[in-house]
């Protein structure tokens, strides 16, 4: 009886750790291929996003594009606390994907449609209903970003940058009382 309980207890152990180096070998991985595809995984302080969202002036007539959405949490800001009419969310990397998948489950507006997340790679979304794009990206992938958003996004929509702004563009507003800066620009007259 003995030798069934410390084989059960043996086998019940090799399978946590196979599970954990299993997690871990996962999240490594994803990490590797967010940095591949230009920006790593590091969700935006809660404190920024809030500002991000207050500066681009999220209500409900809006409807939130999270280009790399990392683990959601600026969607569900945006329907939860800024009563945006949709938010979605678009992540290449799986381990952040699937966080953004679970947390949006968890909370049940994002069940009745307001909140859409996918992975996809942000160069292939099409931008036509975004009238809000947020973004936490890094210089270089800004900088290849930008000629997507002049020739997709509608006149007039918003786009918010966290601690990276976008080279060449004229910006509306500038915050910097948050814990890194925030640019605003408006999709009219962006070239200095
Ligand atoms: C700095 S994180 C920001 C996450 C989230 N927006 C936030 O503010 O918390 C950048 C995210 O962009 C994702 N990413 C990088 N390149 C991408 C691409 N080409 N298409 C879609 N997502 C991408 C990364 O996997 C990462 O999760």
């Amino acid at each position: 009886m003995i030798f069934l309980t410390v084989l059960f207890l043996f086998v019940l152990i090799i399978l946590a750790v196979t599970a954990i180096d299993a997690f871990l070998v996962i999240r490594f991985l994803s990490d590797i291929y967010s940095d591949f595809k230009g920006a790593p995984f590091v969700p935006v302080p809660y404190g920024v996003g809030r500002k991000m969202l207050e500066l681009a002036g999220v209500g409900p007539d809006d409807v939130l594009f999270d280009l790399g959405c990392g683990d959601g949490r600026l969607l569900l800001m945006a329907v939860r606390d800024f009563g945006a009419r949709r938010a979605v969310g678009y992540e290449v990397s799986p381990f952040p994907y699937l966080k953004a998948l679970l947390r949006a489950m968890l909370w049940k507006k994002a069940r009745n449609g307001r909140i859409k997340i996918y992975r996809r790679d942000l160069f292939s979304v099409d931008l036509d209903q975004a009238t809000v794009v947020v973004l936490y990206l890094t210089e270089k992938l800004l900088e290849r970003l930008k000629i997507k958003l002049q020739k997709e996004l509608k006149p007039g929509v918003r786009i918010v940058t966290a601690r990276y702004p976008i080279n060449g563009w004229r910006e509306e507003e500038k915050d910097n009382s948050a814990q890194f800066p925030i640019w605003l620009y408006r999709n009219r007259n962006l070239e200095k």
